[in-house]
């Protein structure tokens, strides 16, 4: 069997990308950031020339985005100078690489799905640094497999689903914003997408998945107020900016799965259907 790297296994979409691994009876290694910091270039290019990995997921990345606006450097060490290594020392060692970006390479001035080949234009420091280990990456390695996500939660790790089920679990209040569209995406959804490339290998490049289905924030949180039998009028609709975020957010994140779809890739089922889903785990979770 394929032996597989995983980087970022204790994330929101790493812990179910390991979750598989072990219920597949995979041959993987899931190195903490401890134990494997990919910013440190020798140790890392070492552990992939002992591990060789046929496949590297890397999940890992610096997430705090309205912390990359005043710690820029430490999300590019990350983000786009790990990301280069990543890919040099798969390029070294004969690893094939899937690697995860983001909606925030674009600036949400669309109001068509974003395309693979869209305008890239982030608007946050965070997507700057997610675009240069994209471009890093595809550049030393033309054979990875890059996806682009949005909106992502699930079990692990700190996300807006959960903390609005925790808030509507209390009966509290919630105040969301209700001028931000994009597509909600399950871990679970987007990690069995990750095992599609690796089963499937369709042509290298970017691809983007999310969920089916759009809405706002607010709808989003209303919804999740509504799964868990909470009252819908405790959640407000506020604009972005009375927020006062550190870093813009774009308007519209919608991402189009057109080219996943057409590649035989895993379905694509709509974010309702998946947060109902995963809904019961997270209240668990959270009680
Ligand atoms: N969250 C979203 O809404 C969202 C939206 C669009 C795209 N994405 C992208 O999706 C991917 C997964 O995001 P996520 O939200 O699942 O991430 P996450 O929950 O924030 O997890 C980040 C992971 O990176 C690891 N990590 C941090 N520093 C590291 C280092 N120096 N060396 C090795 N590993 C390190 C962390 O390990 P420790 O726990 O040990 O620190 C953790 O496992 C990322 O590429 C992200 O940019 C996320």
């Amino acid at each position: 069997m394929e032996r597989i790297l995983l980087l970022g296994g204790s994330g929101i979409l790493g812990s179910e990308v390991l979750a598989q691994l072990q219920s597949e009876n995979f041959d993987y290694v899931a190195p903490t950031s401890v134990d494997l910091d990919m910013r440190k270039k020798d140790n890392f290019t070492k552990f992939v020339s002992e591990f060789k990995p046929a496949w590297i997921v890397n999940c890992a990345a610096w997430t705090n985005v309205d912390g990359a606006e005043s710690s820029f450097e430490e999300a590019r060490q990350l983000n786009a100078i790990a990301v280069e290594t990543l890919g040099g020392a798969a390029d070294l060692f004969e690893s094939k690489v899937i690697h995860l970006s983001t909606d925030y390479v674009f600036d949400g001035d669309s109001s068509e799905p974003y395309l693979e080949t869209s305008q890239v234009h982030p608007l946050n420091k965070y997507g700057e640094s997610k675009l240069q280990g994209e471009r890093a990456l595809l550049a030393v390695l033309p054979s990875a497999y890059v996806v682009r996500t949005s909106w992502l939660y699930g079990i692990s790790g700190k996300n807006f689903v959960k903390t609005i089920v925790g808030k509507a679990l209390r009966s509290e209040e919630a105040r969301v914003v209700d001028d931000q569209i994009g597509n909600p995406t399950s871990a679970r959804d987007l990690a069995i997408g990750v095992f599609s490339i690796l089963k499937n290998q369709p042509e290298p490049g970017i691809y983007n998945y999310s969920n089916r289905g759009s809405c706002s924030w607010f709808e989003l949180a209303q919804k999740i107020y509504e799964t868990v039998g909470a009252d819908t009028g405790l959640v407000h609709p506020i604009s972005s900016g009375s927020l006062n975020f550190i870093a813009k957010r774009p308007k519209f994140s919608l991402l189009s799965k057109e080219k996943w779809i057409s590649a035989g890739l895993s379905e694509v089922p709509n974010w309702k259907e998946s947060l109902q889903l995963l809904m019961p785990e997270i209240i668990s979770k959270l009680q």
